[in-house]
């Protein structure tokens, strides 16, 4: 008997001990949720606004409603030394990235930083491209527990290899790091990235407004619904570990409440990552209320982590549909017209069936009770018809659970 289990043991060992590079498995089972210094300082990021920004994350109660990551976007960086290993800027940084990540885990967060595929970053500071092991190891050190990587000055690079080479470098250096890939969509993540990385973007470059592009010569930014129209088809590939990305959030930046209530609704019902990206040390309570939403948020975190879809759209009014755990869902009313609307909805004439996560809402065999998420109500079942009126570039979105 002796004889027997010890090969069978030792095989079982040597099975569970990774003998090839991958990516770290069980990080970013959930969206990830933090603030990114990017769409409000852009390249005016310095180790005090970020200290504050951390300060404001727990003093705002983001925190406590499951924001963690605090990520320093494009433009930390100093030069490489002579022997190739990156610096922060020192004017900028002068205590050092450690010391900044070390003060951003004492508030019981993450810290999360950025770079780029190609030897120079979107906002022309140094990239890893060549250096991605020394990077990654540097990183380790640092307490990095979140990497965005860019797709700027990529001379034409094949986006596998290169995103592959930096999460090998990361699996090397041996820190848990999410792997947050940012080619825009260009190449497709979707289709390969799976096994790469933990979430990647799947367009340009967001911006607040509501529906708008904004033409900056070689290329667009883009507003809310812009985004989300760019990419209808790729849910089936975002899950547990693997996130399709619409970019950070503008909630809190200039568009009108309605139209960050409803911002924040369909990145929920996307399953999407919930990265701020307004200054948190001004914030207003009506931004909080928005962001801190958990009965919103719980749909976004949902843990079967099916991203949600559109289900019907008439007269701009859309209906989208997000399937939950214990049978539960999630169903959001968009008016995108620019006038007040109504609701009307039977839901027994409305039988929704998920193809592809195999679920069916049916409340001719089911009752459902009806909360609504943002009144935070209990308004009624699926017994009767559903009427609302959604004011202009506003959602109703309500959890149907059984009884
Ligand atoms: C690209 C990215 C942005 C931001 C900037 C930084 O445009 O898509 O999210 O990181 O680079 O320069």
């Amino acid at each position: 008997m002796k004889h027997f289990y010890l090969p069978m043991l030792v095989a079982l060992t040597l099975l569970t001990i990774p003998l090839y590079a991958q990516k770290f498995e069980g990080l970013a089972l959930t969206p990830p949720m933090g603030w990114n210094s990017w769409n409000t300082f852009a390249c005016n990021v310095d180790e005090a606004l970020i200290r504050e920004m951390a300060d404001a994350m727990v003093s705002s109660k983001l925190k406590d409603a499951g924001y963690t990551y605090i990520v320093i976007d494009d433009c930390w960086h100093g030069q490489r030394d002579s022997l190739g290993f990156i610096h922060p800027d020192p004017q900028r940084f002068p205590s050092g990235i450690k010391a900044l990540s070390d003060y951003v885990h004492s508030k019981g967060l993450k810290f999360g930083i950025y770079s780029c595929a190609g030897d120079k970053t979107c906002g022309g500071k140094p990239g890893s491209r060549g250096h991605e092991y020394q990077d990654a190891i540097t990183y380790a050190q640092w307490g990095v527990d979140y990497l965005k990587y860019d797709w700027c000055n990529n001379a034409g690079l094949n986006s596998v290899g290169s995103y592959t080479t930096m999460r090998d470098a990361l699996f090397a250096a041996g820190r848990p790091i999410v792997f947050s890939l940012c080619e825009w969509g260009d190449t497709k993540a979707w289709e390969w990235a799976k096994d790469v990385g933990h979430l990647w973007r799947t367009t340009g470059d967001i911006t607040d407004c509501f529906d708008c592009e904004l033409n900056h010569g070689t290329w667009s930014s883009w507003g809310v619904m812009k985004i989300v129209e760019m990419r209808k088809d790729i849910r089936r590939y975002a899950g547990p570990g693997h996130w399709n990305d619409p970019d950070m959030m503008e909630v809190g930046r200039g568009m009108s409440l309605s139209e960050d209530r409803a911002h924040f609704s369909l990145w929920c019902m996307m399953a999407a990552p919930l990265i701020a990206g307004n200054d948190l040390r001004s914030i207003k309570k009506e931004t909080v209320d928005v962001l801190t939403n958990k009965e919103m948020i719980a749909v976004d975190q949902d843990s079967l982590g099916i991203q949600g879809y559109r289900y019907d759209v008439k007269d701009s009014l859309e209906v989208w549909v997000k399937p939950l755990m214990k049978d539960d869902w999630a169903v959001c009313f968009l008016n995108r017209s620019s006038q007040s609307q109504k609701i009307d909805f039977d839901w027994s004439k409305n039988v929704v069936t998920d193809t592809l996560a195999h679920r069916t809402l049916n409340t001719n065999e089911t009752v459902f009770t009806l909360r609504n998420l943002w009144t935070k109500k209990n308004v009624g079942s699926t017994k009767k018809n559903l009427q609302a009126v959604v004011p202009s570039h506003d959602v109703f979105v309500v959890r149907l659970g059984k009884k």
